[in-house]
This record gives structure tokens, C-alpha cells and sequence, in this order.
């Protein structure tokens, strides 16, 4: 229970001074937060008071009960099959949602998917979706819910009602340094994906400098924070990390990206990008306890079927031509040698100066700009070849994506150093 004269300060200093939370605490901290109750500056300390003395693991899930709480949670019974979601905490050239749903789909699962938009350097599967002529991204919730049941799949925004208490505090720790926080992390990342409800979830936990997480242990760390906070709250979890450092795939940008997993869908595309997945495919088919080949779905058709149902659904032309960028801009090998790097980090910020991203939320996207590789690691190259192109609407915005784009393709003597996507998968 919360003591007669608990407050929030009270709350604060207890998490300050290293006490674990009591389930009574966050509840009403939560609660009294999303409602205005708890001023902004009292949940920023509170934030960075579990920035440094963590979250025991009976206290976060008490946490993330209330972060669900806050809203309503979808109720998915009527799909009539078993829904299974992916999240991928995100990457350069990351665009796996857009054939891995269908995919899913044609084996027989439905795919809840409620998505967000990109935010700095890694891009959105909203944004990249928008770049569809006619594309929709707002659906209501009996719309999401038929679509589930005719198209087996269904990508769309967040409603207001979903986890409200995640969106506030997202806001706080982006501006107050706290957002590198696994409980808070794993918290804001599960509540919203539990309260979709989806029976099942596969996490692609990126690992690697174009990834939110850099270093391997703290990937594997939130990966089984993560898996713990599913079955928890009954939702059967697995969590794959794949590297990130460099892009995935050739195509960064919106439009781009749509054509690239176009190419997927159609059985070609690039191997990086058909292997992550086929193997995130087959994870959420196990979650499901069904039994289907999805390399089998690409080669045959059915996932590109699934695809164009799904576009067609949400207000799509699968047929309509792409936007292209006004400028596209050809980047030269200054030497001959071998690709021995691509560093993700410069791609993905020079597809964002480009246009293809955003600095704030209200920003606006370019759907045509961004970054296309025309080599791959290991490749040999000789002085002058193309080995990328630059794609933006303005000059201004070709120049700023072409300065980030510095040092992004390494060409050396020696043999490159790939590293495979796919690294260790965690379960409960
Ligand atoms: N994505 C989220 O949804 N929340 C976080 O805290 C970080 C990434």
C-alpha cells in the first residue's frame, strides 16, 4: 500500500536512495503521471533515479503492467488465427517489416504490426510505407482487426489509447538523457507490443554502430529483459540479435526501401535482407506452432500475393511508380582495392540529411531520398568506380547528405571483414 503520505517526492527519493519501488508506488506514480497529477519535472528526476539504480525484475514488470494500464489493450480474439508480431529496436536500411508480414501471413499467422515513425538516423516502417501512393497508416481498430482476418496482416500507427503513459515518458527521457536505460527501454518496447495483443512477439534486437545498442552484452541484456516482461504478461517472446554494422541491404531511404523489399518478395533482392527474414520468419511461425517452409512462400508468389492484399487494403497502389528524388548524386571509390567496410552509422545519417529522416517528430519526410550502395563488402573496386548514389530534392540537402556520407565505404588491401546478421537468439 501507498503510505498515507507517500507523494511523488517520496516515490523519487526512495528510488534515489536505491529502495526497490513497491507494486502500490508505480502504480499510482503511473497512473497520477498520465493524468496530470505528477508534474513533468518530477518523473524526469524519477527517470533518471531508475537510470542509475535500475529496476529490480518484480518492480519492472510492475512497471510495465501500469505503462499498459495507462490505455486499453486491443482484443484480437476475433482474428480467428494465432497473431504473431515482430519489433526490431532498429537499423540502417532496416525495412524487414515490409516482407516479413506478408510473408508470415501467406504461412497461415496474422501480424498485428502497430508501428512507429523514424527518428534520427534509423528510419520508420510508417515513413517507409507513406511512400506508397495512397498508402494509409491510420487505421481504427475494427478496421485493423477485419484486415487481420481477411488479409492476415495489417501495418498501421499506434491510437492514442495505446500505453498513453509510454508516449509521455518517451517525450521526458528524450530530452532528459534518459532514453539508454534497459528497464525503461524494455518497458516502453513491451508495453506497447503487449497491449496490441499479439499472442506471440519476435524481438530483433540490432547490435552494432548503427544500432541504438553498440555493444553485445547490453544487446543480450535487453534481449532477455525483454523475453522476461512477455511471459510475464502471456505473451510467449523470443528475441534474435543480428549485427548492425553495417546497412542492411543496398536501399536507405523510404521509397527506396520499399522497392528493395519489392525485390525480396518477388524471391530476389539482396542475401543480407532475405536472410534476416526468413529467419525472423521462421521464428514467428515456431512462436505460432505452425509448421510451413517461408523460403518456399517468397520463391512461390504468395508472399507478394500477401503483399499487394495488404497494400490494396490499406489504400495502396502495389502497381504505382515510386517518387524519385529530384537530385541523384554518384559517389566515386577515390582508390583501387577492396570494400573492406560499410560503416551503417555515416549511410544512415546521410540518408537523414538527404531528407529520408527526421530531427524532430513534426518533421516532415522525403519519400524518394536517401542512400543506394552499388557495392557490398568484399567486393573489389577500381579508382572512380560508383559505389554509391546519393539521393535528395534540393541541392542544400544533397550537399549536408554527401558530407555525412564521409568515410561510410572503406576500400583497403587487405580481405573484408563481413560479420554474419544473424548473431545468438534468446528465449525464456
Ligand atoms: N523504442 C521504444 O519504443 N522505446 C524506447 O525506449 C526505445 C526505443
Amino acid at each position: 500500500m501507498l503510505g498515507r503520505m507517500d507523494t511523488a517526492v517520496d516515490v523519487i527519493r526512495a528510488k534515489r536512495d536505491g529502495r526497490a519501488l513497491s507494486d502500490d508506488q508505480i502504480r499510482w506514480f503511473i497512473d497520477a503521471y498520465t493524468r496530470g497529477e505528477v508534474a513533468h519535472e518530477q518523473a524526469s528526476a524519477l527517470c533518471m533515479a531508475i537510470f542509475f539504480r535500475g529496476m529490480g525484475a518484480r518492480e519492472l514488470s510492475a512497471w510495465t503492467d501500469a505503462m499498459i494500464a495507462s490505455g486499453g489493450r486491443l482484443d484480437l480474439s476475433g482474428v480467428g488465427r494465432p497473431c504473431v508480431d515482430k519489433h526490431s529496436t532498429g537499423g540502417v536500411g532496416d525495412k524487414i517489416s515490409l516482407p516479413l508480414c506478408p510473408l508470415v501471413a501467406a504461412c497461415g499467422v496474422a501480424v498485428p504490426q502497430l508501428s512507429g515513425r523514424g527518428l534520427g538516423h534509423t528510419g520508420g516502417t510508417l515513413d517507409k510505407l507513406e511512400a506508397i501512393p495512397g498508402f494509409r497508416t491510420a487505421l481504427g481498430t475494427a478496421e485493423f482487426v477485419a484486415q487481420l482476418r481477411d488479409v492476415g496482416a495489417a501495418i498501421c500507427a499506434a491510437g492514442d489509447d495505446l500505453a498513453p503513459a509510454d508516449r509521455l515518458l518517451y517525450a521526458l527521457r528524450d530530452v532528459t538523457a534518459t532514453v539508454e536505460s534497459i528497464p525503461l527501454i524494455a518497458s516502453s518496447i513491451m508495453s506497447k507490443k503487449i497491449a496490441e495483443g499479439t499472442d506471440g512477439l519476435v524481438l530483433d534486437v540490432k547490435v552494432g554502430e548503427g544500432a541504438f545498442m553498440t555493444d553485445r552484452g547490453r544487446a543480450e541484456e535487453l534481449a532477455r529483459t525483454m523475453v522476461r516482461l512477455g511471459s510475464d504478461h502471456g505473451v510467449r517472446a523470443v528475441a534474435v540479435l543480428t549485427g548492425m554494422d553495417a546497412p542492411l541491404g543496398c536501399a536507405v531511404g523510404n521509397a527506396l526501401e520499399v522497392a528493395e523489399s519489392v525485390d525480396v518478395l518477388a524471391g530476389g533482392g539482396p542475401d543480407d535482407v532475405r536472410e534476416v527474414t526468413l529467419a525472423l520468419a521462421g521464428e514467428m511461425l515456431a512462436l505460432a506452432g505452425v509448421d510451413a517452409d517461408p523460403a518456399r512462400a517468397l520463391d512461390d508468389g504468395r508472399a507478394m500475393d500477401a503483399w499487394r492484399a495488404l497494400v490494396r487494403a490499406q489504400g495502396g497502389d502495389p502497381d504505382a511508380s515510386l517518387p524519385v528524388a529530384r537530385l541523384a548524386h554518384d559517389v566515386a571509390s577515390e582508390r583501387d582495392g577492396v570494400v573492406a567496410r560499410i560503416h551503417a552509422l555515416p549511410v544512415g545519417v546521410a540518408a537523414w540529411r538527404a531528407g529520408a529522416g527526421r530531427a524532430r517528430k513534426e518533421d516532415p519526410v522525403s519519400p524518394g531520398a536517401g542512400v543506394t550502395l552499388h557495392v557490398s563488402e568484399g567486393q573489389r573496386v577500381t579508382r572512380g568506380q560508383r559505389v554509391a548514389t546519393l539521393h535528395a530534392d534540393n541541392e542544400t540537402l544533397l550537399q549536408a547528405g554527401l558530407a555525412a556520407f564521409t568515410g561510410a565505404v572503406d576500400v583497403g588491401t587487405g580481405p573484408a571483414s563481413s560479420a554474419p546478421r544473424v548473431i545468438a537468439r534468446v528465449t525464456s
